[in-house]
């Protein structure tokens, strides 16, 4: 779990960065967006990567939950939770909600089957050549407050489950003596608060106009 969740943390830290290039404009965004299609063979091995990961990671998922369900068939008569906290006991759900975000993300700006009239503009870049216009698509797309607020609803879920996930993966891979614990818990905490705030600024500044 702690691997193929940190191959997705990573992506996602790489994809905020990208994506902020919006705060740069139509060029950029687009020259940037370009740039990764004409990676080729070397994005499909991304992709591939990615899934491969995504489906590892659901499928260590459930059988750990199986395993403490058949740990203790029973459940407590009172549970009195002291030291587990919310981001812990909701890892499952905010996970659930983390691939219905993904299969609506994907067909919203990866293949344009929900608002395919985002999708369709070109842009012409400075060197002459027309690409896909990734910048208007981004723009049209949160300019729908329904849409923005979707997004940014999903990114707390995202950054409840990276801010217990983070603290896991060092732990199970015993990177850190336990008596540094408190320390990575709030590094983690901090990156998950760094990663909500990068993604939602997107959705809310496009929302308020500041970025058209
Ligand atoms: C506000 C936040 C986000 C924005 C603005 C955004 C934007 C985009 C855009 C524009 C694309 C299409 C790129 C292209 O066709 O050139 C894309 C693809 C994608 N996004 Fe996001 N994204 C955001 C958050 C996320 C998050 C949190 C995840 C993962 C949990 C994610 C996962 C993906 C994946 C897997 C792809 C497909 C990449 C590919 O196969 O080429 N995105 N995103």
């Amino acid at each position: 779990m702690a691997i193929t969740g940190f191959i997705w943390f990573g992506f996602v830290v790489m994809h905020m960065l990208g994506n902020l290039q919006v705060y740069q404009g139509a060029e950029k965004l687009n020259a940037y967006a370009k740039f990764l299609k004409d990676l080729g063979p070397l994005l499909w091995v991304a992709r591939i990567g990615l899934l491969v990961a995504f489906v590892g990671h659901v499928v260590v998922a459930i059988q750990l939950k199986r395993e403490n369900s058949n740990a203790r068939p029973v459940s407590y008569a009172k549970n009195s939770t002291i030291q587990a906290s919310l981001a812990s006991r909701t890892m499952i759900y905010s996970g659930l909600l983390l691939l219905t975000f993904l299969v609506y993300h994907l067909l919203h700006f990866t293949l344009g089957i929900t608002n395919p009239e985002h999708y369709t503009n070109v842009y012409q870049l400075k060197n002459g050549e027309m690409v896909h216009d990734v910048y208007a698509m981004v723009i049209l797309g949160f300019q729908q407050a329904p849409i923005s607020i979707a997004y940014i609803v999903f990114m707390f879920f995202l950054a409840l489950h990276f801010s217990h996930a983070l603290g896991s993966m060092f732990q199970s891979l015993g990177i850190f003596a336990p008596k540094h614990n408190p320390t990575i818990q709030k590094l983690s905490s901090a990156l998950a608060l760094i990663v909500f705030i990068g993604n939602s600024s997107m959705p809310i500044s496009i929302l308020l106009g500041f970025v058209k």
